[in-house]
């Protein structure tokens, strides 16, 4: 029998170590939001585990090239959706500085923006959400995203996840975005729930979730959703803490942003934050909550606790016509 999560209602997903005939499944290791947290142990970890694919949900630093090339530098396969920390002088002049565009230059075809890429010992396509997301209803600069993207709309953009993913060579996929769908709680403690300014509300992205109603509609399975940006720690209520591991139906929702994403052990050494994902055929077998130590090893190693949704996604109305950038 799997061992479950503690959560009754993730009763299919077997969440604890892998027995040893799983050898055959495929890693997919997720880096939350950097915000410059980067140590030479965390490179040391990934090349020694070696993923099948190293998924980095975005705010690496705030348009910092030097992180980004630092991250390049590691010997892991990888895929990078950048968050709105990575394009932050670039929103307020809207327009792509020197720096955003040898950001893009550097990490060429790893920046997963609108594409897909495949991860064959995992039976999954990976496809990359709308890069740079602040989240809420606007898309801030429709400019910036119209002169590096030709995307000027929430349904544009929509529209080109979709065609991302019609071009998946599998049915069952995996979404990397820096922000989650509209649609998962209005609470400040929910996974995508506005804890700031004026708090409550659902502060996730429209776009994704059109997208993957669509997606959805053309049969495709959305196994799961991996993003960031909404950090662990709340600003309301000060010191609560949110909702990052949550499944609705056959999707799983991991928000990776545990800020900062390095602390101090409870025994007092250094150690920094990774989840880790085990798929085999298309289908999620465990996820853990990884801390790794000064040496790259992992010193510890929990199963997510999931919260299970109840009911469908709401559905998201096509004909909806958002701000048009604030
Ligand atoms: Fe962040
Ligand atoms: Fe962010």
């Amino acid at each position: 029998m799997p061992r479950n999560c503690g959560s009754a209602a993730l009763r299919s997903l077997p969440c604890g170590p892998l027995p040893d005939s799983s050898r055959a499944s495929a890693t997919l290791t997720i880096v939350g939001d950097v915000h410059r947290w980067w140590r030479a142990a965390d490179a040391a970890h990934l090349e020694r585990q070696r993923p099948d694919l190293a998924l980095f949900v975005g705010d690496l630093g705030d348009e910092d090239l030097e992180i980004v090339q630092r991250i390049l530098a590691v010997q892991v396969k990888k895929a990078v959706l950048l968050g709105n920390h990575d394009a932050w002088q670039s929103f307020g002049r809207r327009t792509a500085t020197e720096k955003l565009t040898a950001i893009l230059d550097a990490l060429g075809d790893d920046h997963l923006a609108y594409r897909v890429r495949e991860v064959p010992a995992a039976g999954v396509s990976v496809v990359g959400a709308r890069p740079f997301s602040w989240g809420g209803p606007s898309l801030r600069s429709p400019e910036l995203y119209d002169e590096i993207y030709g995307i000027r709309t929430g349904k544009q953009s929509a529209a080109a996840i979709v065609d991302a993913a019609r071009h998946a060579q599998h049915r069952d996929l995996v979404i990397l975005a820096h922000n989650m769908p509209l649609g998962l709680g209005d609470a400040t403690t929910d996974i995508c729930g506005k804890d700031f300014g004026k708090p409550g509300g659902d502060w996730g992205d429209r776009d994704l979730a059109l997208a993957i109603q669509r997606i959805e509609g053309m049969g495709l399975r959305v196994r799961a959703v991996v993003a960031g940006h909404m950090h662990h720690k709340l600003v309301h209520p000060r010191g609560g803490e949110r909702t990052r591991f949550v499944r609705r139906g056959g999707t799983l929702f991991v928000n990776a942003a545990y800020v900062p994403r390095v602390r101090t052990s409870p025994e007092g050494g250094e150690e920094s934050y990774f989840v880790r994902m085990q798929w085999r055929a298309g289908e999620c077998l465990a996820v853990e909550e990884l801390w790794v130590d000064v040496d790259g090893n992992v010193r510890s190693a929990t199963p997510a606790r999931f919260v299970d949704l109840a009911g469908e996604a709401p559905v998201v109305d096509e004909t909806h016509d958002e701000p048009a950038g604030g």
